[in-house]
């Protein structure tokens, strides 16, 4: 889940036009990538090919790149799954889900590898090197709030509005969503969010913690673009240790993770001394 950016160095970035057919644009400046969901005319929908092309954005990002932004073009940040890949036909230049399934040409084995394909599109955000944020404007329904639960910060507009429309769809929501659903608001509040499918408005979305931060509309880029310099202002390799101990912290003992504190910190110091020693 939390490979690193070198193991895939061999391969060559998404090409405009890669990116074009996934509905993505993505822009590299220094230490700063932003990704958008360009698809506007399908309410910034995603398909499977957004969703692999996301996950080969992250294998062949650069190692300078610290953080990620992901954004939805104009005033929604995305209606979820292309509601298309449902149909026999499917998207157009991709596999339909259902027709083999339909046609027993897909099996219990293949489905899985597809999906975990889908998934990857959403995992290489939680790496530590990486800080993630989701910029939302508008609804954020289905994979386009699971996208956002992958990223480690959401900040939010205040027309913004979340909804887990899986269920209501029959489906269950599968792009790694209900971890971090239920981390942020408790097995409780997700179970009354993701089987009612109802919309979370911004308002609540900050006071169950799902909200990071909530801006006006118009203050939205401003917001991301502090945020930015906060997280810049930091050391690059502290803030990926950081981020490694905060994420296996749930997972660990007290044990565990004092003794996991414990190993980072000597790293550190090491690391620190090195820089100083270099630099007399
Ligand atoms: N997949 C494919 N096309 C879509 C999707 C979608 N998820 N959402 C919107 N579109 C298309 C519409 O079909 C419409 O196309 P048309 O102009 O050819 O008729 C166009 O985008 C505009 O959609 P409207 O519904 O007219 O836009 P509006 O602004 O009124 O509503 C909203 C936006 C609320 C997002 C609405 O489109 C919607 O509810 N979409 C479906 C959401 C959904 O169920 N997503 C799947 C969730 S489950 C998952 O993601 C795994």
């Amino acid at each position: 889940m939390t490979q690193a950016p070198q193991e895939h160095r061999t391969l060559q970035a998404p090409t405009e036009e890669e990116l074009t057919r996934a509905g993505l644009r993505l822009a590299v400046e220094g230490p700063v990538a932003r990704i958008t969901i360009d698809r506007p005319e399908r309410r910034n929908a995603m398909t499977g090919r957004t969703w692999t092309t996301l996950a080969h954005i992250g294998q062949t990002l650069s190692d300078d790149v610290r953080i990620v932004v992901i954004a939805g073009a104009g005033d929604i940040f995305s209606a979820g799954v292309d509601l298309g890949m449902f149909t026999p036909d499917g998207v157009e230049g991709e596999r339909s889900i259902i027709a083999g399934l339909a046609e027993g040409e897909t099996d219990d084995a293949d489905l899985d590898a597809y999906i975990a394909g889908l998934q990857e599109g959403f995992l290489w955000l939680r790496r530590p090197d990486l800080v993630t944020i989701a910029a939302v404007r508008g609804h954020a329904i289905g994979a386009g709030f699971q996208l956002a639960l992958a990223c480690d910060l959401r900040i939010l507009a205040d027309d913004a509005r979340f909804c887990m429309k899986e269920p209501a769809l029959g489906l269950v929501p599968d792009l790694t969503g209900t971890k971090p659903l239920v981390d942020i608001v408790g097995v409780h509040r997700a179970t009354e969010i993701c089987l009612t499918a109802r919309t979370v408005g911004a308002e609540e979305s900050r006071e169950l913690g799902l909200a990071t931060l909530v801006v006006g509309v118009e203050e939205l880029d401003g917001a991301v673009d502090d945020a930015i310099a906060g997280l810049l202002a930091v050391d690059p390799g502290a803030a990926t240790a950081t981020k490694s101990l905060l994420r296996q912290a749930e997972g660990n003992t007290l044990e565990e993770q004092c003794a996991a504190e414990r190993t980072a910190q000597v790293a550190r110091l090491k690391a620190l001394v090195g820089a100083m020693t270099a630099g007399s």
